[in-house]
């Protein structure tokens, strides 16, 4: 039997992870948060240990009780504003907590699945493949290329899968792309989205899914996975109101300079990913396909 840790269970690509294995019945899941986790449990045999990712000494000893053959790790500090401010917390998310589950999963030989960014990049000239060169322009983007760093040093054996701008339904840490603009459309306030960020929107359902094939093919190394389309926020945020019957007229294009973001952003970031889908067989979801399976998950759970 598989037994399978999944670290920062609370967070947006932990919940596509939690509903895909969930119903897996040769699986153990062990899930480790810092929040209450409420989970429908299905055919999986799952434990929940509520521990926070600065407390390194409890995870370890949850780890070493569980015994796993594989750690996912989606702890990540995700504010890309937050991190440039807060850099003494994105050290220790982005690069320490990594850098303590590779040392661990080398000594006990355990496989480690650990995410990334296309944040690594600079954004002069994407999408990006694997063989590119990375050269994050903020903190977040220097403290995720730090972490996979320390994985890679470490020696265990590891997948790290560099995404973005994640969307799904679930996850309760911070609402992502979708929400956001779900929220404000709902309450009629113009929405102001950068026109010149470009991306490929990854379906967190398709993270998930590959993320569980490397897993069951032990396959390491480092993947891209990015969604069918390469657009700017802006088309994506048009695309959002028309899948959820919202006014398309309150979004509004602006530049990312009239933003006043307080980090820099990547400008044509996003990935390519025809190394994984190749080596998977799977194809990643366009942003309307993407966003009808979102609207699907969160109309029956509000059901
Ligand atoms: N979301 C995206 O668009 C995106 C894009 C590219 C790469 N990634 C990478 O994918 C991974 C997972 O992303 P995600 O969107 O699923 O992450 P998330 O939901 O923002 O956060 C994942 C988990 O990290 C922990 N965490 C986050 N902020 C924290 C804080 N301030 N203090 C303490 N713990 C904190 C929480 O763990 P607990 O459950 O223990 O509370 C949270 O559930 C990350 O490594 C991220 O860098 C994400």
């Amino acid at each position: 039997m598989q037994r399978i840790v999944i670290a920062g269970a609370g967070g947006k690509i932990a919940s596509a992870l939690i509903e895909h294995y969930r119903r897996q019945s040769r699986i153990a899941l062990l899930l480790v948060s810092s929040k209450e986790l409420s989970v429908h449990t299905g055919v999986a045999h799952i434990e929940i240990a509520n521990i926070s990712p600065l407390d390194f000494d409890g995870y370890k000893a949850a780890l070493k009780a569980f015994k796993p053959n594989v750690i996912i790790n989606t702890i990540g500090y995700t504010d890309v504003d937050g991190c440039e401010t807060d850099r003494a917390l994105a050290q220790l998310l982005n690069v320490r907590f990594p850098e303590m589950l590779a040392r661990f999963a080398r000594t006990f030989d355990i496989h480690l699945v650990h995410y990334s960014t296309d944040y690594v990049f600079d954004g002069s000239a994407g999408p990006y493949d694997e063989t590119q060169i990375p050269n994050p322009i903020n903190y977040y983007g220097k403290s995720k290329l730090a972490g996979e760093n320390a994985i890679r040093s470490s020696g265990c054996s590891a997948t790290i899968i560099r995404t973005n701008v994640v969307y799904g339904f679930g996850g309760a840490s911070k609402s992502d792309f979708v929400e956001w603009v779900i929220r404000l459309a709902s309450a009629n306030i113009p929405i102001r989205t950068a026109m010149d960020q470009f991306s490929n929107p990854t379906y967190s359902g398709d993270i998930a899914l590959a993320t569980a094939q490397f897993v069951e093919r032990r396959r390491s190394g480092l993947y891209h996975i990015g969604g069918a389309d390469y657009c700017s926020r802006y088309d994506f945020a048009l695309a959002i109101t028309r899948a959820f019957d919202l006014r398309p007229d309150l979004v509004e294009p602006v530049t990312t300079h009239e933003l006043e973001q307080k980090a820099p952003r990547p400008l044509r970031a996003g990935l390519i990913s025809l190394l994984a889908e190749a080596e998977l067989g799977i194809r990643f979801s366009g942003i309307n396909e993407g966003l009808a399976a979102y609207r699907r998950e969160m109309e029956s759970n509000h059901r």
